[in-house]
């Protein structure tokens, strides 16, 4: 309704894994459940959004009247997915846990036990975030960086050179954080690299700490 801080305004979403095909039966992929990101979706169309949900193979579902969820699987084709809604949307939250690399050829049969070694070669896949902070006009942008070194200073680091407005930063290193866990602990850093630091809690709440920051340096 008219009345919630979000209303009007569309939101685009990234969430969970991508998975890279090796062959027709083998992929490279990762631990993302894609919670993190259904939650911020969740959380978005609860505060008045229109949500597009790009999300990932995950087994999470959700049934919002303004969540709309386009299913992928590999990075490519969540490339496409979000550039498509991009230009129409106020707010884009990655979330997803893209995969840096797939196999340069996916074989076409299953590929048979052999040698005592196999080596497949890999090639970068394109950076979705950086991508959409090269197109970025109105949009608020906001990355998510996963570290487990030099974690604020790789986080800032991201922020500059994707052109975003904000990063929000988990670490592998805290307890309870990252991956598959119900929960998350975050730094919500902005453009002007202030960091405002969350304590442990559920990922729904988390969700809400973000759009909070996220509001409140938008006044949305
Ligand atoms: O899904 P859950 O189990 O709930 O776990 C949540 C999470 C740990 C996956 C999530 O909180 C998180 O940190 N997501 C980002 C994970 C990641 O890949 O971080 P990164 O530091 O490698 O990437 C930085 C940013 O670039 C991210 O916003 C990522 O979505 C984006 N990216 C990266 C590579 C690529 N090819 N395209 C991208 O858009």
């Amino acid at each position: 309704s008219k009345g919630l801080p979000l209303f009007g305004k569309k939101v685009l979403i990234t969430a969970g894994p991508t998975y890279e095909a090796i062959d027709p039966v083998r992929f490279i992929g990762n631990h993302s459940s894609g919670k993190m990101g259904f939650e911020l979706a969740k959380r978005a169309a609860d505060l008045g959004a229109e949500v597009l949900l790009v999300s990932g193979p995950s087994h999470l579902e959700l049934t919002h009247s303004s969540v709309t969820i386009e299913r992928v699987t590999s990075a490519d084709e969540m490339y496409k997915a979000a550039h498509k809604s991009y230009e129409s949307v106020d707010f884009a939250i990655c979330a997803a846990a893209v995969a840096d690399y797939r196999p340069k050829t996916i074989a076409d049969e299953k590929i048979k036990k052999k040698d005592d070694e196999l080596a497949i070669t890999l090639v970068k896949n394109k950076d979705i975030l950086f991508s959409l902070g090269e197109k970025k006009q109105r949009q608020y942008l906001v990355g998510f960086a996963l570290e487990t070194e030099n974690e604020v200073e790789n986080a800032k680091g991201k922020l500059q050179r994707k052109n975003l407005d904000a990063i929000v930063l988990n670490s592998l290193n805290d307890y309870g954080a990252g991956f598959g866990t119900a929960t998350n602990k975050i730094a919500f850093i902005d453009k002007n690299l202030d960091i405002k630091t969350f304590e442990l809690k559920s990922k729904a709440d988390v969700a809400l700490d973000i759009w909070n920051e996220i509001i409140a340096h938008t006044n949305a």
